[in-house]
């Protein structure tokens, strides 16, 4: 399949999780018709039988495509899917404090996709996304690459709409990038900021910078105190990777992978701008950061470590 191609007709993307963040996705999946079919996957079937009778409802006025409710035997041959189950933030909880009620609903879903011989890609949502990448990739029995969290890709998102408000230029002509843990110790990557070619030094200066970073991090939680929960974000970025995926694009976005042991003593997910394609992580990018940008990546990587030695226990 030549780059940049239509997605093969024959793809199926099956969204296991199936609330906010779920259905939303699938609702733009369906719009972009990214794929010939969607499957949602749910615990509560009778959600997922509604979510996909309403999306058919919607379908009749979008381009064809098959939406149904199913199990994950129907998962077995998709080319990715999407899991969105896990806990969900209330209030001013950080992402990291959800691991423990997550991470058993996220192992059980991946170790049953496992059991039906899913071998597609795995595009992991759910929250603290690097842990639950990592417990995907512990737990699936697919090559490591094929795993893919969504991670900073919805940071860095948020980076380029608040630059851009700053110096009124659109956010898609910045090229910026937050990397590191999607949460609370994320890394604005300022250093490697450009605007046509330019540094942003000559228009941004470092209050700015600062007051900017405190925004993106804490944008999630404003959203959450406001609405409850969030959701176009994430599910925009979710169909950004499945795009990538699909028309085997080689685009370069920052989503959470495993790095091993690159960045402590124990082996990690975190986000990296990685080169993505029709067989997920094709190429991790290692930024050239400045001292301030390496150290609060490794501070980042620790805190993650430290979140999942308490998970291991
Ligand atoms: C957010 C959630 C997805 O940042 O963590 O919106």
């Amino acid at each position: 399949m030549t780059v940049g191609t239509d997605p093969p007709h024959a793809s199926k993307i099956a969204v296991v999780g199936v609330g906010h963040v779920g259905a939303t996705a699938a609702y733009a999946l369906m719009l972009r018709a990214l794929c010939h079919e969607i499957v949602l996957i749910d615990s509560d079937s009778a959600l997922a039988s509604a979510e996909a009778a309403d999306l058919s409802d919607a379908n009749a006025l979008a381009r064809p495509t098959r939406i149904r409710a199913g199990s994950f035997a129907d998962a077995a041959d998709a080319a990715i899917v999407v899991l969105t189950a896990g806990a969900a933030s209330h209030g001013d909880q950080s992402r990291l404090s959800l691991a423990t009620e997550s991470a058993p609903i996220v192992t059980q879903c991946v170790r049953d996709l496992a059991a039906h011989g899913f071998g597609g890609i795995l595009v992991v949502a759910a929250n603290p996304v690097d842990l639950m990448t990592l417990l995907a990739i512990r737990h699936s029995k697919l090559e490591r690459k094929r795993v893919v969290g969504t991670g900073t890709l919805l940071d860095t998102a948020r980076i380029k709409q608040a630059l851009g408000a700053q110096v009124a230029i659109a956010p898609s002509a910045i090229e910026a990038y937050v990397i590191g843990e999607h949460g609370d110790s994320e890394v604005p990557v300022f250093s490697t900021v450009r605007i046509g070619g330019q540094p942003i030094g000559r228009r941004v200066n470092r209050s700015q910078r600062n007051a900017l970073a405190v925004g993106v991090r804490d944008a999630g939680y404003r959203i959450v105190e406001g609405k409850g929960f969030t959701s176009f974000g994430i599910a925009t970025a979710i169909v950004r990777i499945c795009e990538a995926i699909l028309r085997d694009e080689r685009s370069v976005l920052p989503v959470s992978s495993w790095v091993g042991k690159t960045y402590g003593p124990i082996d990690l997910c975190l986000s990296l701008p990685c080169v993505i394609g029709a067989d997920g992580i094709k190429e991790i990018l290692f930024p050239m950061l400045d001292d301030e940008e390496q150290v609060a990546l490794v501070a980042s990587a620790a805190q993650l470590a430290d979140a999942l030695a308490v998970l291991d226990r």
